[in-house]
């Protein structure tokens, strides 16, 4: 399976940025040997896809789950769709944890982004007190639990594996403790495919390959280290250089 490398630009550069990120931003990896992901904010989103000169994909970061109506801020799957994004970023930490979104929330934005077409990137990972406790297993399987259903008969989506106590804090899950996750993601996940589980968490030039070289460790979801279009490219390589 080709790596995912995906760039989670969480709520930076807008479109001048973005426009400046993709003139520099240019991976020595050969075509089609990683499959590169961008979810910038979604103001940046048509000045993004309008300046990449690699071959991409688009997706936004968050989505609501009815396709229209009064719900002043929020972006319907529908509207994310019309403005080129093909992928939604769903149930992020960031969602979860400063926003309050809940298992059922997340479930409900799967569904709505299934209808629409977007291809679904839910996200899950435990807190470290849920860690410490041994429940990393239940955690999980919880979280997948919640949104399972909804993504039967989806042709394409992706997991994202993202142990909260990893996300901008500098600490990596080692490749052991990704394949460990990812393998209860897989078999939380059951019937429903394949689907590329990515690793994300503090992912950086320097862990990239060991990381995408562990078992069901598919690719990653990168936060911080994606803002830079060199740094980001150097990760891009390190997932093309690793193999499937
Ligand atoms: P990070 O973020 O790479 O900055 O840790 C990852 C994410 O939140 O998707």
């Amino acid at each position: 399976m080709v790596k995912v490398v995906a760039g989670n630009w969480k709520m930076h550069h807008g479109p001048d940025a973005a426009r400046r990120f993709f003139s520099r931003f240019r991976p020595k990896v050969e075509n089609g040997s990683v499959r590169l992901v961008f979810f910038p904010p979604d103001l940046s989103l048509e000045a993004a896809i309008g300046s990449t000169r690699v071959p991409a994909d688009f997706g936004v970061q968050n989505i609501h789950w009815e396709a229209a109506g009064a719900r002043t801020g929020e972006t319907s799957a529908e509207m994310a769709r019309e403005a080129g994004a093909t992928l939604a970023l769903i149930g992020h930490s960031e969602r979860r944890h400063i926003f309050g979104e809940t298992d059922a929330e997340v479930d409900r934005k799967v569904g709505a982004a299934a209808r629409a077409g977007l291809v679904p990137v839910v996200c899950v990972g435990e807190l470290l007190e849920e860690r410490r406790a041994g429940r990393l297993e239940e955690v999980l399987r919880r979280q997948v639990g919640a949104f399972a259903g909804s993504l039967a008969g989806v042709a394409e989506f992706m997991v994202a594996y993202e142990p909260v106590w990893a996300i901008g804090t500098g600490e990596t899950a080692t490749p052991d403790d990704a394949a460990e996750a990812h393998g209860i993601v897989r078999d939380a996940l059951g019937t429903l495919g394949r689907a590329p589980v990515l690793y994300g968490g503090s992912v950086k030039p320097g862990n990239a390959a060991a990381l995408v070289s562990a078992p069901d460790v598919d690719g990653v979801l990168v936060g911080g280290a994606s803002l830079d279009p060199d740094v980001f490219a150097r990760i891009a390589e390190a997932c093309g250089g690793a193999g499937s």
